[in-house]
């Protein structure tokens, strides 16, 4: 199992790049309080955005995405504090193609360390025709303006191509192309819709990493939705095809059902080497940061969500339970030390086994002999068969009602 990344930074084309234990870097562009806080009921105030924003700064995220300035005095001030308080990660404000939203963000951003606007317009034929009644041209004018003027305030610029999942390719290049030449540092490929396929998506990243003159004056992102429960899957395709961030919330929350995890995709570059990618986070904090995020949110986490769900280190059926007794690694791809959870459990319930009994057993104080442990496994079941799950302290329960002379 892996250790925490040391990292190596080397200079190429005058542009600094990180390696991680050489291993290409995937930046993490955390959007939890920007597209993550969209989610409706789920409203938070300055001090809780200023103690996640603290928390994902230490995670080790390279860019905080703290808000959408121009959509409220609240969010303003949030992002502006946000700015002020942040002392590694970059912190991003997000804009329409609008004169007005990139002089409000680019004043809510100014006391950053790091500062970055994210403008952007709808690409597709859908927002061009209906949203905008506009043309590809004119689409273009407006986004090469819209990064030129960011441009005036900050050195960083991200443009998004909204609805790139569903823009045609040779006309997402040409946009891309336009924004790169305009100064564009980061180029966001959003699938808004959820839309596509893991092989499309990562299709539309190679494409534009072979098609796009400049290309390597910017870097490539993934911002992908989960209206398949896809957005993980295409995240990956992405960066597998040359795209170098990843834009994600804590627990995967966002509008509908949700933005890409970004807990599953860091695992997911950390238990497959071969990927050659890896990330600046710091894995041991996932759980905290999730528990901390889902309970200021008031948003449970799933208990078979993948990493940070309950459910995601218990072991309740006797057959694995036996396994992952005699060796973790039998039903468990992941220590959960890496993650941040002290040890998987073995769940008592009707499907358990005697070894799962006697190792709960031993852990609260009784060392069961052969014959104990198949005495005290009669009398497990008839509890087990009436409770959803066996607690430590039915267990002394269990043992001292089973004749066996044993008390604790
Ligand atoms: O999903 C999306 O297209 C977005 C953009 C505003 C970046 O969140
Ligand atoms: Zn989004």
């Amino acid at each position: 199992f892996r250790l925490q990344p040391s990292f190596t930074t080397f200079v190429s084309h005058s542009k600094k790049q990180v390696e991680i234990m050489g291993k290409d870097k995937v930046e993490i562009f955390d959007t939890t309080l920007r597209d993550g806080e969209q989610v409706p009921g789920c409203k938070l105030d300055t001090e809780q955005k200023l103690i996640i924003a603290e928390r994902l700064d230490e995670l080790g995220v390279d860019v905080i995405e703290a808000g959408f300035p121009i959509s409220s005095p609240g969010d303003f001030k949030s992002v502006n504090e946000i700015a002020k308080l942040i002392k590694n990660a970059t912190v991003c404000g997000l804009t329409r193609a609008v004169k007005k939203d990139i002089e409000v963000a680019a004043e809510a951003i100014k006391d950053a360390k790091r500062p970055r606007i994210h403008t952007g317009i709808g690409t597709s034929e859908s927002h061009i025709k209906y949203k905008f009644n506009s043309t590809q041209d004119k689409i273009i004018e407006r986004a090469v303006d819209a990064v030129a003027y960011a441009k005036t305030f900050v050195e960083d610029v991200e443009f998004y191509a909204e609805d790139a999942g569903r823009t045609d390719n040779e006309f997402l290049a040409r946009i891309c192309e336009a924004v790169v030449k305009a100064g564009a540092t980061v180029l966001n490929i959003p699938d808004t819709t959820g839309y596509c396929l893991p092989e499309e998506y990562g299709a539309k990243m190679k494409y534009l990493k072979e098609n796009v003159k400049g290309i390597d004056r910017a870097i490539l992102s993934c911002h992908c939705h989960n209206d398949l429960g896809l957005a993980t899957a295409n995240s990956i395709a992405g960066v597998v095809n040359g795209a170098r961030q990843i834009e994600c919330t804590i627990n995967g929350i966002g509008e509908r059902a949700g933005n890409t995890s970004l807990e599953e995709v860091v695992m997911i570059m950390r238990q497959h080497p071969h990927l050659n990618l890896d990330t600046n986070i710091n894995s041991k904090l996932l759980w905290d940061t999730s528990t901390m995020v889902s309970q200021k949110m008031g948003m449970p986490v799933q208990p078979n969500k993948a990493i940070v769900g309950s459910n995601a280190f218990a072991h309740s059926s006797g057959i694995h339970q036996d396994g992952v007794i005699k060796r973790r690694e039998t039903y468990e791809i992941i220590d959960p030390k890496d993650v941040g959870v002290s040890e998987s459990s073995i769940v008592l319930t009707a499907r358990s086994g005697r070894a799962a009994l006697a190792y709960r057993a031993k852990n609260v104080g009784y060392e069961l002999t052969k014959l104990q442990l198949d005495t005290v496994y009669q009398n497990f079941l008839k509890y087990a068969d009436v409770k959803k799950e066996i607690l430590d302290e039915d267990i002394h329960e269990i043992v001292e009602t089973s004749n066996i002379g044993m008390k604790s």
